[in-house]
């Protein structure tokens, strides 16, 4: 081969068959080839094993999906762009025009924001009702046909609970398939429950080290079968090199998940305590009004604590800027901890008498554990309470 045909086509290098490597290698190729058209169609059929085009499988994403699968206790998983990807194509993948969707008003606001006006456009009918009031969703689901159900629990920003068995058993008994948005609670919690469908932003806690967005919706085979087909079509692949940057990210996924949820347990007795603040929501407080069903579905309460400033929205926002450790900044589950002033809480896209039903006070804060020392966070929260 002369030198430019052999710069194109290097060795190949395998271990042995017997010579793993511990940490899998990032398959970043577009294409595989197998060495006839025949083994190739065959492939392509799903008569033998074997990639193609890495926006249909690519080995780096499938390893994730299995990972994922496993964690949410379902059979099967599909990894793609973002957390907003992974709503937006399950939803696409599920819905037709006149379908009913039942959301709610704590819903994501991205996620709201899809349904009210996108899927508004090809004719998906809405209800909203808030997540905590069961006799509405149960209501709902008797008199409307239905054709999913979507909740997140706990709740971003003021972490109201679903009760996902009431949930679950009214959508089950009523045709309704149900898709909980998991990203808060995490891959390890609820898998013991009905629902159909997970999704999640692995932007937060999976890849936990915030360089690196992802998603993923997690269900039974038959569904995520049937999903696959539009999320192909659809497109937004998640790249092989981000999926391993997730899947390295969960090895530390349960140390750091623990570690956060423990931070925020205490910033919460400590916030509780403070005359400066006149409520806190966080489920692991036993005077969080849902606590005791938080107990019954969850195994952790939570990284994301928020709370409501006595002085209002100014003191909320002049909180944010004398704190010298929590960055102003979006997102969750990242070592750095962070802060979600006033200023830019407020749910813009909601006609206001739905903004008021969503427990977002014009004093609330909402904030997010990094892996800082716990004496550290709330030594910086108190002198900035103190300083305003
Ligand atoms: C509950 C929830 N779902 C989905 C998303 C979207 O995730 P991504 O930023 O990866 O698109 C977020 C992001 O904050 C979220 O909090």
């Amino acid at each position: 081969m002369k030198e430019r045909t052999r710069l194109v086509h290097p060795p190949q290098v395998r271990p042995p068959e017997d010579n793993d490597p511990l940490v899998a290698p990032i398959y970043q190729s577009v294409k595989f080839g197998l060495p006839t058209v025949a083994e190739t169609l065959r492939s392509l059929r799903g008569e033998r094993e074997g990639f193609f085009y890495s926006r249909s499988a690519n080995p780096t994403t499938r390893q994730l999906e299995q990972t994922l699968a496993g964690m949410q206790g379902r059979e099967e998983a599909i990894v793609c762009a973002s957390g907003v990807g992974a709503v937006a194509q399950t939803l696409l993948g599920l819905l037709k025009t006149d379908d009913h969707v039942l959301c709610f008003v704590e819903t994501y606001g991205p996620t709201r924001s899809l349904i009210r006006r996108t899927l508004q456009r090809f004719g998906v009918r809405h209800t909203m009702l808030g997540i905590e009031d069961d006799e509405g969703i149960e209501r709902v689901l008797a008199t409307t046909p239905t054709r999913l159900v979507i909740f997140e629990s706990p709740t971003n920003p003021v972490t109201r609970i679903a009760d996902i068995a009431r949930v679950t058993a009214a959508a089950r008994a009523h045709g309704a398939l149900t898709v909980l948005d998991n990203t808060l609670a995490g891959l390890h919690q609820h898998g013991d429950t009905d629902v159909d469908l997970f999704v999640h932003s692995l932007t937060k806690y999976a890849s936990g080290h915030g360089d690196v967005m992802g998603g993923a919706v997690i269900g039974n085979s038959e569904l995520i079968r049937r999903l696959r087909q539009d999320f192909v079509l659809l497109g937004g692949v998640l790249d092989p090199h981000a999926a391993f940057l997730i899947q390295r990210g969960l090895k530390t996924y349960l140390h750091r998940y623990e570690a956060q949820c423990a931070t925020a347990q205490q910033v919460a007795e400590f916030l509780a305590g403070h005359d400066k603040v006149i409520a806190v929501h966080y489920p692991g407080l036993p005077s969080h009004h849902r606590h005791e069903l938080a107990r019954r579905q969850m195994r952790h309460f939570g990284t994301v604590v928020s709370f409501d400033m006595r002085a209002g929205a100014a003191a909320g926002d002049r909180f944010a800027d004398a704190l010298k450790l929590f960055a102003i900044a979006a997102s969750m589950g990242s070592p750095e901890s962070l802060i979600i002033p006033p200023g830019l809480m407020t749910p813009g896209d909601l006609p206001a008498e739905l903004a008021g039903q969503s427990g977002i006070a014009p004093g609330t804060v909402r904030l997010s554990m990094g892996l800082e020392d716990p004496e550290d966070l709330i030594a910086d929260i108190s002198q900035a309470l103190e300083s305003i």
